[in-house]
């Protein structure tokens, strides 16, 4: 388990597919977090992507809850360490499944967790995030940790009646460090102390 403020990280357990079901097969979610809303995903589906996920070592994928409420999933959160030539990639991405918390600030909690596990337990060297062009909350949240768009692929995605780019950011770990603490106050508030005695002693005051 990661903990983070006011929420967890956890591996996504059998039982959890059902919730996946149901969020995976959201118009509206799927719309802003792949682009292809009507690529639905049944059960037996599911299950087979499920397989793949338990043996796939390079892809973490989380279930993300809150604290307060454990076993209770309200989104997922993944990252995907990569090497090109000796640089260190983390490709970074999450949603929201209770749609009733988005814009509570909780994204930009779950990214800069993100990237606390990609810079200070994965050794990455930058990470990286895709969206697709109207997802103005998504980008607006990974602005909010850091990231910054860098590029854009052109029409990349067809969804309601129109074509659209997909936006890329990136943030490097020499960007993020000397930003940290002040990325650590804004999200984990009254939470940092605790946060940092545990996951790095010699920063707590
Ligand atoms: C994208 C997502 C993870 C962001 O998490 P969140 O908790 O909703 O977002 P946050 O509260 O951290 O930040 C939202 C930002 O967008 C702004 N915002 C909120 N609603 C908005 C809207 N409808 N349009 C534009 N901006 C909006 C907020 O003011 C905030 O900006 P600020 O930090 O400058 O104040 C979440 O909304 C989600 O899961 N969406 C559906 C799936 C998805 O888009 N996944 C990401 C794919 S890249």
């Amino acid at each position: 388990m990661f903990e983070f403020g006011d929420i967890r990280f956890r591996p996504i357990e059998k039982d959890d597919l059902k919730t996946l079901h149901r969020w995976e097969n959201d118009f509206e979610l799927i719309m802003y977090s792949r682009s292809k809303p009507i690529n639905f995903v049944n059960m037996t589906q599911l299950e087979k992507l499920y397989e793949e996920w338990v043996k796939d070592k390079k892809h973490l994928r989380f279930i993300v809850e809150l604290r307060t409420h454990a076993k209770e999933a309200l989104g997922i959160a993944r990252l995907q360490l990569g090497t090109w030539g000796n640089v260190r990639t983390a490709d970074v991405g999450t949603y929201i499944g209770k749609k009733a918390l988005w814009g509570k600030g909780l994204g930009q909690q779950i990214t800069v967790a993100l990237l606390e596990i990609a810079f200070n337990q994965l050794n990455a060297d930058r990470c990286e995030a895709w969206s697709v062009e109207f997802n103005r909350r998504a980008h607006k949240s990974l602005e909010a940790c850091g990231f910054k768009k860098y590029g854009a692929a052109r029409q990349v995605a067809f969804v309601n009646g129109r074509k659209w780019d997909g936006y890329h950011f990136d943030i490097l770990r020499d960007e993020y460090l000397p930003m940290r603490m002040e990325l650590l106050e804004q999200t984990l508030n009254e939470k940092t102390e605790e946060y940092l005695q545990k996951h790095c002693p010699a920063l707590s005051s």
